[in-house]
């Protein structure tokens, strides 16, 4: 088969063999590859128009009690300048967050049990009751399934664990021999199962990915079927065993975009912050490529440069209000709009 008609396959099957996956994520033309983000925007608007919905990043502690290779904030790094938000800071930027709009908050940060159950589901529901429109997505590792079954009892309405790849030999060479991949699994089914909406994912071009571990994430998350998925390229941080590595490509990243929007055709999809480091207009080609979501920084300021997974990222100088119009004039620049909504899973 050929590229179009493997396309075409795709879209009518949401899946395709092994082989036919490659020949996709192989050498393609230009124009197969303009058919390939002109299909995945065609699903997109479909079914969310040109409407891209905004959430707000609230990056509430950058202590870690993981050591994985490729992050900025793993423990061993001494060299990152460790800081916890208050509660009366972090409900400060969502109350901000609200006035400019968001409608959904993410408490994204390391692995860091200093934050008891209790704390994070007093967040959330201190939260939920200030903004009741809200959705609150958590973001903060894994835990065990009776702790997120209290987050989600407490108001959470959403969970993202990057899974970071489906296979375990390639799982151990990015993380030390504590974490398994059979545990991360657990976790996201597990959210399923409690009733989140729940976000996989993986980054892209991380070290000793082949393409043969992309398929089985995709055949990994055809299986799971998340509301979310994340795809960022990997980027190097200088203070971690992965230093000298390559960073994933734009080309790269924007392929997996569209061949999972194809695969998805409903699932919340962001431009990450990581595509917009790797390429100034990275954010907006990832929405040409079927994404449908922007995760605007709500940090304070004072924190942002101090929350970095990776080195060079953007915006980590900026307001939060200048996040988002910046983010609103980049949308509009290609035609596309951010709209005030929880913009849940349809
Ligand atoms: N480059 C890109 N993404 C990274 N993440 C962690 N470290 C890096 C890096 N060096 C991603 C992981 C994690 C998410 C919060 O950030 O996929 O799940
Ligand atoms: Fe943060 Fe442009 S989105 S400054």
């Amino acid at each position: 088969m050929n590229n179009r008609e493997l396309i075409e396959k795709l879209k009518t099957e949401g899946i395709l063999e092994r082989e036919e996956f490659k020949c996709l994520l192989g050498e393609m033309t230009s124009e197969d590859k303009e058919l390939l983000y002109s299909c995945a925007r065609e699903i997109r608007e479909k079914h969310y128009g040109k409407d891209v919905y905004l959430r707000g990043l609230i990056e509430f502690t950058n202590y870690c009690r993981n050591d994985c290779f490729y992050c900025g904030i793993r423990k061993s790094n001494l060299a990152a300048d460790r800081y916890r938000l208050t509660k009366e800071e972090i409900l400060d930027c969502t109350d901000k967050g609200y006035e400019l709009g968001f409608r959904t908050f993410v408490l994204q940060g390391g692995e860091d049990m200093f934050y008891s159950d209790e704390d994070v589901c007093d967040l959330v529901s201190s939260i939920k009751m200030q903004h009741p429109d809200c959705a609150v997505t958590l973001s903060i590792g894994e835990r065990s399934r009776e702790s997120y079954q209290k987050y989600y009892d407490a108001g959470a309405d959403r969970y993202l664990l990057r899974h970071e790849t489906a296979d375990p030999v390639h799982y151990a060479r990015l993380h030390p021999s504590e974490l398994s991949v059979e545990n991360r699994k657990k976790c996201l089914y597990d959210l399923k199962e409690i009733g989140y909406q729940v976000g996989a994912g993986i980054m892209i071009g991380s070290p000793y990915q082949t393409d043969d571990n992309v398929v089985d994430d995709l055949i990994f998350m055809k299986e799971l079927e998340p509301h979310m998925i994340g795809l960022g390229p990997f980027i190097p941080h200088k203070d971690t065993p992965f230093k000298d590595e390559k960073a994933g490509t734009l080309e790269d990243t924007l392929r997996l975009l569209a061949i999972v929007r194809i695969m998805f055709p409903h699932v919340l999809l962001p431009a990450t912050t990581a595509l917009g480091t790797i390429d100034p207009r990275g954010r907006e080609k990832g929405i040409l490529a079927g994404a449908n979501v922007v995760m605007p920084n709500l940090s304070p300021k004072s924190v942002r440069g101090k929350y970095l997974l990776y080195d060079g990222k953007i915006c980590t100088g900026d307001e939060a209000a200048e996040c988002r119009s910046c983010m609103e004039r980049r949308m509009e620049s290609i035609g596309y709009k951010v709209v005030v909504s929880r913009g849940d899973y349809r």
